[in-house]
């Protein structure tokens, strides 16, 4: 029933424009303007599919969560024992600590989207901040801007993944319209004008430093004309694994700019992107963070307890660490660490475990860490 209204509800509301551009091209809509969906008279069924078409489409929710491990799979995992379980963690501390039901995990989701730091799932945070800050963008700010009902209408389609009934309101009759750019399959949008529109309509600052974003999926793009030529450029956006950027991985920049963006909007973004001056270095001070001095300090400095139960926080996301010296020699437990995934521990996931330890933990931090676990009584 849910399925089949999402099918009602996407075709007639979001895609009249794609329905009727595609079957009867000689109605050709202007479709330089966002096309207004009215929330008026929505009911729960409309605003969960309205929540699944922000999720993929104007939120850019896809863009990171998604298979490619940069944020929780949230449309392949099992959403209905995660978030009870993200309220339970002692490590979480946010509106909803301490509560359960579905009101609980509402504001849960709702924080997690304007306050993206307030939990940061375990190994996914920024690089370098031992899963302090996410690097996930505030959903209610440029350059992704949901409004209050859009919000709304994600957290029920979540609600609704989890096996709740979604506890948001209703958008009421007064309330602002969703504004929601057309962009169902088979329609091709027109082209926007300026560069940071376009910018905008794809997203680059979402993983780019771009527009003061701060973003660091993605390389840093200031000064980039002192080292990409203009066609070196345009291929990076057009085929982006045809070179990947050190440091970075494969498969996580859009591959379809290609079939999506127009010759105009290129050019726009290329000139641009040509023009950006070198960006200000990052403060030093701040990037190098102090060597620990204990064994407890590297554990802290690296997040291990958010994944191993160390001092019976209960973690269970890898094996008990506790007694560890009898399973294991010094040198076994120092390779486990720097290189997790030569052999699994039995009955856990491999490329759960960060396997960058060996770079970021210092020489000095190994040996106070592998003293302090060697002695870890059971
Ligand atoms: C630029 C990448 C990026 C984008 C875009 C993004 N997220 Fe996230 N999100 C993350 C990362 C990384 C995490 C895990 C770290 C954390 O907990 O903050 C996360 C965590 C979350 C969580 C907590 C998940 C959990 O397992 O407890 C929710 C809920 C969430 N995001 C919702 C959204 C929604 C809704 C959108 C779209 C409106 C969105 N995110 C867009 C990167 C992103
Ligand atoms: C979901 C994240 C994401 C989005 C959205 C994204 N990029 Fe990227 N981009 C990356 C990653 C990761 C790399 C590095 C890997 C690679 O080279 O493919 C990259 C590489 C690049 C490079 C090559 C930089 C270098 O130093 O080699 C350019 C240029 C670029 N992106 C431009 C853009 C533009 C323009 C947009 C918007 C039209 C955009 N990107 C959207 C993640 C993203
Ligand atoms: C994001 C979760 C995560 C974090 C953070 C993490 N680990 Fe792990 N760890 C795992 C998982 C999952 C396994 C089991 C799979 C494997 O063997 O790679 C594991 C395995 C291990 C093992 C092998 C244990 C055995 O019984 O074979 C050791 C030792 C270990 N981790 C130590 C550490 C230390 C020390 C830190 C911090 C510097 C750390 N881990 C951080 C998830 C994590």
């Amino acid at each position: 029933m849910t399925f089949l209204r999402v099918i009602v509800f996407s075709t007639v509301l979001l895609g009249f424009y794609a329905l009727f551009a595609h079957t009867l091209p000689q109605v050709e809509p202007d479709l330089s303007e966002p096309v207004e969906v009215s929330t008026d008279g929505l009911d729960m069924e409309g605003m969960i599919a309205l929540g699944e078409s922000l999720f993929t489409g104007k939120g850019t929710c896809t863009l990171c969560h998604n298979g490619m491990g940069r944020a929780p799979d949230m449309l392949e995992m099992d959403l209905a024992a995660t978030f009870p379980s993200r309220l339970a963690d002692p490590k979480y501390t946010g509106v909803s600590a301490g509560k359960s039901g579905p009101e609980a995990i509402e504001a849960y989701i709702r924080e997690s989207m304007q306050h993206p730091s307030a939990y940061v799932v375990a190994g996914f945070g920024k690089k370098g901040t031992n899963d302090t800050e996410s690097p996930m963008p505030v959903v209610d700010k440029a350059p992704i801007e949901l409004s209050n009902v859009e919000m709304n209408a994600v957290i029920a389609f979540l609600q609704d993944r989890a096996g709740l009934e979604p506890t948001v309101p209703l958008p009421s009759a007064d309330e602002a319209p969703v504004a929601e750019t057309p962009s169902a399959e088979g329609m091709v949008e027109a082209p926007v004008t300026d560069a940071l529109a376009a910018i905008d309509k794809y997203n680059c600052a979402a993983c780019h430093n771009l527009k003061g974003s701060g973003a660091d999926l993605g390389p840093e793009l200031g000064g980039i004309a002192n080292r990409m030529s203009r066609a070196e450029v345009m291929e990076a956006i057009l085929d982006p694994n045809a070179t990947i950027a050190e440091g970075f991985s494969a498969g996580l920049m859009p591959q379809d700019f290609s079939e999506e963006m127009h010759t105009s909007e290129l050019l726009l973004i290329v000139d641009y992107l040509l023009a950006l001056p070198e960006a200000a270095p990052k403060e030093e001070v701040d990037e190098e963070e102090p060597l620990a001095t204990s064994g407890l300090e590297v554990i802290d400095k690296f997040g291990c307890a958010g994944c191993h139960d160390l001092d019976d926080s209960g973690a269970d996301v890898g094996p008990r660490l506790q007694g560890i010296a009898k399973r294991m020699s010094r040198e076994e437990l120092q390779t486990a660490i720097t290189d997790p995934n030569a052999s699994i521990a039995e009955g856990f996931e491999p490329d759960l475990m960060p396997d960058d330890f060996g770079d970021t933990i210092a020489d000095s931090e190994m040996t106070l860490l592998l003293d302090y676990l060697m002695n870890l009584p059971e």
